[in-house]
């Protein structure tokens, strides 16, 4: 139980990655607390993972206000904050419309991005922050280019991130996964035949050929928010199975 006594906020705990986070955080003693913008979700998960759950669009700066405010006011500080929620979105530059553009900047790279900033005062020293970030980020997939670009943009605020908190031995990292089996393909509109499709073509594609189940990320980022990993900050750890080599 090497997180206990530590609180833990995991934004877009209600399903896949953040979802499992949550339980392997909460395992290890952790106090978790998670994230969602869907109420009937947020409800759900919060019930079955036995943790609190706070309703905050990411995306809105004046929920991440809100939901700092309510932390703030039942745990007074954070030790493990893990910056995960995010969506998936595909489509050729040339056809990518500014609406597609803004979604997704907004949720993955500005909601991101603020979560961190507005939690810092709540910060605890020592904390553990890590950002959810993707190996699209160091890839060049076609049709990915605003995916990969919010992503790759994170990382570099992640780098930033941990040379400024460490003054205050906060540690800042991120986890780049490859393809996992999440709801987040299905959710870009995808049907059944095409996700099979998807996924067939990405195992072939894949050295260990397989998909990872989002149990391995979230041991990964449970590691990273041990102290066991009290001496790595600013790294990012992919998480692919291969298939950025
Ligand atoms: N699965 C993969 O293959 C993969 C690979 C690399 C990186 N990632 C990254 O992993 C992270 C988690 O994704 P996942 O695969 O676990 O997908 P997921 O199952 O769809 O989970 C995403 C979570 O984020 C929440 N969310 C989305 N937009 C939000 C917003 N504006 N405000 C608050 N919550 C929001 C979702 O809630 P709702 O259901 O209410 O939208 C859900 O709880 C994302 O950042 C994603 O980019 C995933």
């Amino acid at each position: 139980m090497e997180l206990s006594g530590k609180t833990a906020v995991v934004t877009g705990g209600t399903s896949g990655i953040g979802y499992a986070t949550a339980l392997e955080l909460k395992a290890r003693g952790a106090q978790v607390i998670i994230t969602g913008r869907t109420p009937a979700n947020l409800e759900k998960a919060a019930a079955e993972l036995g943790v609190h759950g706070i309703l905050a669009d990411q995306s809105k700066l004046k929920d991440t206000d809100n939901l700092v405010a309510e932390v703030g006011q039942r745990h007074g500080k954070v030790d493990i904050l893990f910056v995960n929620a995010g969506v998936a979105g595909m489509g050729p530059i040339a056809e990518v419309t500014e609406q597609f553009f803004d979604e997704m900047m907004n949720i993955n790279f500005k909601g991101a991005y603020f979560t961190l900033s507005k939690f810092i005062p709540l910060l605890a020293d020592g904390a553990s922050v890590v950002f959810l970030s993707s190996n699209t980020a160091t890839m060049n997939g076609a049709q990915s280019s605003v995916y990969s670009a919010s992503k790759a943009a994170l990382n570099k605020v992640m780098k930033i991130a941990a040379q400024e908190l460490a003054p205050r031995n906060i540690r800042v990292n991120a986890v780049s996964p490859g393809p996992t089996a999440t709801p987040i393909m299905k959710k870009t509109g995808l049907d059944d035949a095409q996700m099979t499709q998807l996924y067939d073509a990405l195992i072939e594609r894949i050295p260990l050929h397989r998909i990872a189940p989002p149990q391995e990320i979230a041991s990964l980022v449970a590691y990273l928010c041990s102290d066991a990993a009290g001496f790595i900050t600013g790294a990012e750890f992919l998480a692919d199975g291969g298939l950025s080599l």
